[in-house]
């Protein structure tokens, strides 16, 4: 479809830039669509960066008060609304000349007709792939988005924007078309930490419940049952030298004696007690650490999930922690979590799998210590070595600049909903490649649902309209006047039973 003309301005059409006059039937041209031009050197692919308006009559600012002047406007004087135009600015950002993609090095004629990019061209330029993440739709072009997994997930991805910019719904679209994967096309084992139990509706969905687990943070256990002494230790990062020698000796001295029996902290507590080497003060400060972690209610004989059942090919282990409330609790289990996946991926144990991780500021927060997070430094260590064994993570989240900057510049997509804090955006443009200023400052103007994906996972920067959920949304996490207006409805029928019943 033809959309324009190139024209001859002063400062162009140069290869860093030119205008066409748009033509005014049928659709018009819109910014940030991605156009079409023959040129001698192939098929040019550029952006529409602006659009403006120009009218001769308009040009000099002293003839048009001069003839106004008169007291007629100058419409009134001259037929100016047909010397109207609407001219387009865009920016060549590619050339294809058979199967080769290379930077433009002619700039196009003066008399080329511009076309809407269709597409084929679109996917080839971005790099799509028709076997990919079905994510949604390139704005003002009807064209799928499928981002290749490899390259959307290998090297990490984060979702970023303010609260209610609709990270979990692209979420939730991520993962439903991690679901419907088939095993020919590469199915990765999902794992999602879920803060506000905003995903477990895919456990009461049927077209995906029987992919999907739900565990919630009562039930989720740490065995003790053969568990290492290294992993109780970072539980616990401030134990002196003397007490984490002697729990290291106790629980080998548990593994050993109970072979092929189960126990738990419980047994633990009471072999220390028992124990004639340890000195006192010692065993009194051990007992008082144990007894603490045995509060957390996370320990227990075995562990739950188990690891086979957390991470399985084309399902989905949810670890609903809404009802975990302390901060340090939820880290223990993500960091336990995360060392469990990856210590088993990098032994081949375990699937490819993605770790999807919601508010990662609160796990890997930026400017603190490991020890005062402790789902920091695993959280870290999966973004920095995670892609040689295929252990991904999704880190989404709402205040980029609290998240660690090793976590978020080792996500290699970055996908972007609306933010609007200007430090925020700062943080972002400087922790995404290839965005540049007038890309970034689109990103606050994004509607509810409109995303901008730059990294590796597309060849340029995208911006793009997420389509629907097929899934059913959680109860959970429902906007505040629905649940307020489902208060109000609960209560009135509550009241009118009780005055019935009466
Ligand atoms: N692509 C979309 N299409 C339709 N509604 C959306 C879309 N993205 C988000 N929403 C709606 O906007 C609200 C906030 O989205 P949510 O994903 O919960 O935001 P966040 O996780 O960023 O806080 C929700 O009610 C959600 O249903
Ligand atoms: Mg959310």
């Amino acid at each position: 479809m033809d959309i324009g003309t190139v024209i001859s301005t002063p400062d162009g059409p140069s290869v860093s830039g030119f205008s066409f006059v748009i033509n005014d039937e049928g659709p018009l041209a819109k910014q940030g669509q991605f156009i079409t031009l023959k040129t001698p050197e192939g098929t040019m692919v550029a952006r529409i960066s602006d659009i403006f308006k120009s009218n001769r009559y308009f040009q000099r600012a002293e003839s048009v008060r001069e003839y106004e002047k008169s007291g007629k406007r100058m419409a009134e004087i001259f037929p100016v609304e047909r010397w109207e135009y609407l001219i387009g600015r865009a920016k060549p950002l590619a050339v294809f000349s058979e199967k080769l993609m290379q930077r433009p090095c002619f700039p196009p004629s003066p008399g080329d007709a511009v076309k809407l990019a269709d597409g084929e061209m679109l996917s080839k330029f971005i790099g799509l792939d028709p076997k990919g993440i079905d994510i949604g739709r390139i704005n003002f072009h009807e064209t799928p988005v499928r981002l290749n997994l490899t390259k959307l997930l290998q090297k990490h991805l984060a979702i970023l924007s303010i609260s209610g910019g609709g990270k979990s719904y692209l979420t939730s679209v991520i993962i439903e078309e991690l679901l419907e994967r088939k095993p020919g096309d590469g199915q990765v084992a999902t794992v999602i930490v879920d803060t506000h139990g905003e995903y477990i509706g895919f456990a009461e969905d049927e077209k995906y419940r029987n992919k999907v687990s739900v565990i919630t943070g009562k039930d989720f256990k740490i065995g003790v049952t053969g568990l290492s002494p290294t992993l109780i230790s970072h539980f616990v990062p401030d134990m002196t030298h003397v007490q984490e020698r002697e729990l290291r000796r106790i629980l080998n001295r548990a593994r050993n004696e109970m072979k092929g029996r189960t126990y738990d902290l419980t047994d633990i507590i009471r072999m220390v007690a028992e124990d004639e080497k340890v000195k006192s003060s010692t065993k009194d400060i051990l007992i008082t650490i144990l007894r603490h972690l045995r509060q957390t209610g996370f320990f227990g004989v075995s562990d739950n999930p188990s690891l086979e059942s957390l991470a399985r090919q084309g399902h989905a282990t949810i670890i609903d922690v809404s009802d975990v409330t302390s901060l340090r609790k939820r880290q223990m289990l993500v960091s336990y979590l995360g060392k469990k996946l990856f210590d088993a991926r990098t032994e081949n144990r375990i699937p490819p799998f993605v770790f999807i991780v919601e508010e990662a500021h609160n796990f890997a927060p930026e400017g603190v210590k490991r020890e005062a997070a402790l789902s920091k430094g695993i959280i870290e260590k999966i973004a920095r070595e995670g892609r040689k064994f295929n252990a991904s993570l999704c880190l989404i989240s709402q205040r980029p600049i609290q998240l660690s900057t090793t976590a978020l510049s080792q996500c290699n997509t970055h996908t972007i909903l609306r933010v609007t804090n200007p430090y925020d955006l700062d943080h972002i443009g400087k922790s995404s490649e290839g965005l540049t200023r007038d890309v970034l400052d689109t990103v606050s103007s994004l509607r509810v649902g409109e995303a901008l994906i730059v990294g590796e996972a597309v060849n340029y920067p995208i911006f793009v309209k997420v389509r629907e959920r097929k899934s059913r949304k959680s109860e959970r996490g429902i906007p505040l006047e629905e649940a307020a207006v489902r208060y109000h409805k609960e209560r009135a029928k509550k009241s009118q039973d009780a005055k019935s019943f009466m």
